[in-house]
Formats: structure tokens, C-alpha cells, sequence
């Protein structure tokens, strides 16, 4: 048997206190991931327990949670069957709880929102064209962003995101940010890093990297932030020598 202490909360209940409470499942009547044994507890023990899920495979990125003190994505997460001691799962860091797992998400939806996450196009389409080339090159230079799945892992564990939530956007956002500014499809580059100055949006990454470390996916948005900044200083430093020119 092995010990799961889940973190229990409803506020909108005002009796209700947030608290941890221990479930104790058969590690032998159990599939290997976390969200194995929560979906074995809900369906076998305690039904109130509330948590999202969706694909089972790492792709949805509802499931994000935090176990044994880090961020993960449970359905990719295994339970080490070795290890007997208690396993703790809690909601993600520094965001709203809406009930037990379940965290409020519509603030980190309108921030991605913000940075039209799309391609954008000032040339129009010639007759009958249906799709936007790219070289293999241009195209080699989105892997390690377009995995991303937005579960927020790295945007709840990031320390300066846990400052200033409504001016920074935050890891997750900006790594998408990255993703359109350069590709080499998308023809509103400026415009883009134009609107990631100011108000804390870009700024307020200082290259901590707990971003890079808690990606249940392996992703790098440290360095992908870091690329960002160096480009949006090139852009600064043109437009400056624009103005001095005029
Ligand atoms: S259920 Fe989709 S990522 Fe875990």
C-alpha cells in the first residue's frame, strides 16, 4: 500500500478549510503514473476529489500539478513502485485554487491571448495559394517551442512571474511569444517585439531558469527568453538608428 496525501480545498466553501488528506491504494491494483491513482481514487474511494485530465498522454497539458514538490504533468509522471514513503500532491504554485487540483487558468489564457498566438501576414495570398512555404532551416528553428503544451508548469514556478503576475508575462507566454517572432513565416516581427517592451512584459526575466528545470516536457524557455531579449535589444538599437538618421 502506499500513502498519497492530496491537497483538499473548496472556497467557495466558507467551513472548509484547505488540508491534506491521505489515501492509501494497492500499488498492485495500480497503473504507473500519478494519474493513475488519482483516477483510482476518484472512482474507488473518494469521488469529491477534483482534478483535471484530459489525453493520458502528455499532450493536453491539463494535468499539471505539483508532486513530491515539483512540477509535473501526472499522466507522465510514474510512481516509483520502490519507493513506499507518502507522495504528496498539491495544486500549481501561486495560482488561484478553484477546488482541490484545479486551478484557475483564465489569467494565463489572457495573457497568451495577448501575443496573438497565430501567423500574421501583411502579403496577401496569391491566386490559389493554400499554404505558407518555409525552409527546412526555418522550420528546424521552432523545435523545442511548439511542444509546448501551456500545462504553466514553468509560469507558476517561475519567482519573477510569482512577483508581478499581472504585468509579466511569464515563461510559457513568452516562449510563444519567441515562437512567431521568429518564424520566418509570420511578417510581424516588429510589431511583435514592439509590443514586449514596457509594463514588465519581457523585462521581468532575469534568467532564473527554474522555467528550464520544472518543464515536465524538457523544454528550454530560459533560453528562448534569453534569445528574445537579445532580439528585442536589435530591435531597440534599429529603431533608434532609424530615428537618428530621419
Ligand atoms: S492528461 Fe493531458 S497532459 Fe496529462
Amino acid at each position: 500500500m502506499k500513502r498519497f496525501d492530496i491537497y483538499r480545498a473548496n472556497p467557495n466553501d466558507p467551513a472548509d478549510r484547505p488540508k491534506y488528506v491521505s489515501y492509501y491504494i494497492d500499488m498492485n491494483k495500480c497503473g504507473p503514473m500519478f494519474l493513475d491513482a488519482l483516477i483510482k481514487i476518484k472512482d474507488e474511494i473518494d469521488p469529491t476529489l477534483s482534478f483535471r485530465r484530459s489525453c493520458r498522454e502528455g499532450i493536453c497539458g491539463s494535468c499539471a500539478m505539483n508532486i513530491d514538490g515539483r512540477h509535473h504533468l501526472a499522466c507522465i509522471c510514474p510512481i516509483n513502485k520502490e519507493n513506499t514513503e507518502k507522495s504528496q500532491i498539491s495544486p500549481l504554485m501561486f495560482m488561484f485554487v478553484l477546488k482541490d487540483l484545479v486551478v484557475d487558468m483564465s489569467h494565463f489564457y489572457a495573457q497568451y491571448k495577448s501575443i496573438e498566438p497565430y501567423l500574421k501576414r501583411k502579403t496577401p495570398k496569391t491566386e490559389g495559394q493554400r499554404e505558407y512555404y518555409q525552409s527546412e532551416e526555418d522550420r528546424k528553428l521552432l523545435d523545442g517551442l511548439y511542444e509546448c503544451v501551456l500545462c504553466a508548469c514553468c509560469q507558476s514556478t517561475c519567482p519573477s512571474y510569482w512577483w508581478h503576475p499581472q504585468d509579466y508575462l511569464g515563461p510559457a507566454v513568452l516562449m510563444q511569444a519567441y515562437r512567431w517572432v521568429i518564424d520566418s513565416r509570420d511578417e510581424y516581427t516588429d510589431e511583435r517585439l514592439e509590443k514586449l517592451g514596457g509594463d514588465m512584459k519581457l523585462g521581468e526575466c532575469y534568467q532564473i531558469g527554474m522555467c528550464s528545470l520544472t518543464c515536465p516536457k524538457g523544454l528550454d524557455p530560459r533560453r528562448a527568453l534569453e534569445h528574445l531579449k537579445h532580439l528585442y535589444v536589435e530591435y531597440k538599437h534599429r529603431k533608434e538608428a532609424e530615428l537618428t538618421t530621419i
